[in-house]
């Protein structure tokens, strides 16, 4: 089974399907953090850039290193990259700016709530600077409140650094909210089954979520998401 998505260079790109279907094997494939067990995966670049990484992962549960300051958790790739000490400093301070935890700066993730270790994780994802961010529900763990905060927060980073962004969710009204595009997979084994180019205009703010145009977008992936659920209840079952 073939499955191939076109990609455009700093296009927000959301990918929703049912439960089991592949989503985040489809992700971790693309990070090469798992091989295929048969087929290859090929990614075509637009670019040789051999300076910058490929990807950089953002995954839902909380994958900082517990015993790393949030200052090393969020440059750990820029170290790896082996970037010079000033530099990387400079880097890490911009983004812990730009999530709101300078004065967290050298604390411990056991001192965060949840909402802000996954800040943690995606200045770590941005900071890096990767071709491409893959983020795996990356606010599915959160409680609403926190979970639409960091939704607006997002948007604003990324509306001011418009990476190439893979991004994986349940919540349809976050992939419409975010994305310019979202991707219906199928139920397992996933390929593409449908697309929606999202055209809300941009910057986008809270305010669209009551927007009734809003709405119906969100209704219509659901009315094709559903059959798919449905699908992946009954071969469960
Ligand atoms: N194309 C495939 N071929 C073989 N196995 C697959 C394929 N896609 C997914 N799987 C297997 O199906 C299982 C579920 O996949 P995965 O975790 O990627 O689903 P998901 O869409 O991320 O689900 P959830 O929404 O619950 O996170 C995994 O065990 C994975 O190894
Ligand atoms: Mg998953």
């Amino acid at each position: 089974m073939d499955f191939s998505l076109d990609v455009a260079e700093g296009e927000f790109l959301c990918l929703v399907g049912p439960s089991g279907c592949g989503k985040s094997t489809f992700l971790r494939l693309v990070a090469g953090l798992l091989t295929p067990s048969s087929g290859e995966v090929e990614i075509l670049r637009r670019s040789a850039d051999h300076g910058q990484p490929l990807t950089s992962i953002v995954f839902q549960e909380y994958a900082i290193f517990p015993w790393k300051t949030v200052r090393d958790n969020v440059g750990f790739g820029l170290q790896m990259r082996r970037l010079p000490p000033r530099e990387g400093r400079e880097v890490v301070d911009h983004w812990l700016g730009k999530v709101g935890l300078r004065k967290f700066a050298e604390a411990f993730p056991r001192q965060l709530s949840g909402g802000m270790k996954q800040r943690v994780a995606i200045a770590r994802a941005f900071a890096n600077d990767p071709e491409v961010l893959l983020m795996d529900e990356p606010l599915g763990a959160l409680d609403a409140q926190t979970r639409v905060v960091l939704q607006q927060e997002l948007l604003r980073l990324w509306e001011e650094d418009k990476k190439t962004v893979l991004y994986v969710t349940h919540s349809l009204e976050e992939a419409v909210l975010l994305g310019d595009r979202v991707v219906l997979m199928t139920a397992h084994p996933g390929t593409p089954k449908a697309e929606y180019r999202i055209d809300f205009p941009r910057p986008r703010g809270l305010e669209l979520t009551a927007a009734p145009e809003f709405s119906r977008t969100t209704y219509t992936i659901w009315s094709a998401l559903q059959d798919e659920v449905l699908r992946a209840m009954e071969a469960e079952a």
